[in-house]
């Protein structure tokens, strides 16, 4: 009797990827299959390529089809499966099917939007965060990847408490905390040794954490960038040409000197500049309700009218907000809630409006 595709394919069933602990056939392994007489010739595509497990898996492929009747000669050809493949399968073998990566793909809904500063300490992830669920409280869906590996705080300020799962090399299913998905760089780093990577290894993470997180379906990823225009910036413009920024500040006038750097930066690789942020704006007496400028005024007007792009919120200097950081619960202070509710209003509807191409590119009619 003739041996078929079929027979081959039942026999195959029997021979489990030894890491996944699942069928060759269910993890779609099994790419091609002849027959002629005998002699038989199946491909099968590894999930990596250079797999070190690539010996055991032809031999257990081998050895089965060999005791199929009537099959006198195997030839197994091992290959690799592309990317979108091996992407199909981790959504495949995820929790949750539907939860895929697509944040790269060139049609993708979400944007990725670059959280940036001149330098460390003017709040710029208190903003990513507090920002992250006021989007969300408008029904967005919102994730944040930290990227400032070297100062990370986004688990500590959204109130994570559950590490991230890593499923496999290539899939990690992101921490959730108050409705935002949330991935820190920092988390897979030893915290007793000091981070030491870099360029291109960071380059290669940073990747790794858009395309390798089971993100949802996201309609922004704010990405909490390191201060300045170090690596992780140059890998943002090259990866995600797509991305847009958006500025924290605060008020004092050498903000602009700062903004004139990112603008060049942004022009020359055609990243949109989304917006400007104020924080520590001013400080409100809790007895008068009279508001100070401690940091002093009109920096983030400057820079928002040399930039030619909106200012989005001016974010008060508030005990509350601080408070919130420090015990995980961003948007806990009312006045900090309502600050940041009109920020991610006009931060959507800026961001779409650029999304749709309404508004000229980066740095707009800026220096
Ligand atoms: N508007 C604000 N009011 C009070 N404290 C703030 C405000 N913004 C930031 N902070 C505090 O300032 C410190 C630095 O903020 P952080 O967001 O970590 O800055 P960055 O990420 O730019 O380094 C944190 O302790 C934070 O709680
Ligand atoms: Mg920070």
């Amino acid at each position: 009797m003739a041996i078929t595709k079929e027979d081959i394919i039942q026999a195959l069933r029997e021979v489990y990827d030894p890491e996944l602990h699942r069928s060759i056939v269910d993890l779609h392994m099994v790419r091609a299959v002849d027959i002629s007489g005998g002699k038989v010739r199946v491909e099968i595509a590894l999930t990596v390529a250079g797999c070190p497990l690539q010996k055991t898996i032809s031999e257990s492929v081998r050895q089965r089809l060999q005791q199929v009747p009537g099959i006198e000669e195997v030839e197994v050809k091992l290959g690799t499966m592309t990317e979108q493949e091996r992407r199909q399968l981790v959504g495949e073998l995820s929790p949750r099917a539907e939860a895929r990566s697509h944040i790269l793909d060139e049609d993708t809904k979400t944007v990725i939007v670059g959280v940036t500063s001149g330098k460390g300490g003017v709040g710029k992830s208190t903003v990513t965060a507090n920002l992250a669920v006021a989007l969300t409280r408008q029904g967005l869906r919102v994730g944040i990847l930290d990227a400032d590996i070297y100062g990370f705080s986004i688990p500590h300020l959204m109130g994570v408490e559950n590490a991230p799962v890593v499923l496999d090399d290539q899939a990690i299913v992101p921490q959730s905390a108050n409705g935002v998905q949330i991935i820190s760089m920092g988390s897979f780093v030893d915290e007793k040794t000091p981070v030491v990577w870099r360029g291109p290894m960071l380059t290669k993470a940073f990747q790794q954490f858009l395309s390798d997180v089971l993100w949802a379906d996201l309609d922004y990823l704010l990405v909490d960038m390191p201060p300045g225009t170090g690596d992780i910036a140059l890998s943002m413009y090259q990866l995600i040409p797509q991305g847009m920024l958006l500025l924290v500040t605060t008020p004092q006038p050498v903000a602009a000197n700062v903004a004139s750097r990112v603008a060049a930066m942004a022009r020359k690789t055609r990243q949109r500049l989304l917006g400007i942020v104020e924080n520590m704006s001013y400080f409100r007496c809790p007895h008068c309700g009279e508001a100070t400028p401690i940091f002093g005024r009109g920096g983030a007007d400057e820079m928002a009218e040399r930039l030619g792009i909106p200012l989005l919120g001016r974010v008060p200097l508030e005990v509350g907000l601080r408070e919130s950081g420090d015990t995980g619960n961003p948007l806990a202070d009312p006045e900090t809630a309502r600050v940041f509710a009109e920020i991610a209003g006009r931060f959507h509807a800026r961001a779409q409006e650029l999304r749709a191409g309404a508004t000229q590119a980066a740095g707009g009619n800026g220096e």
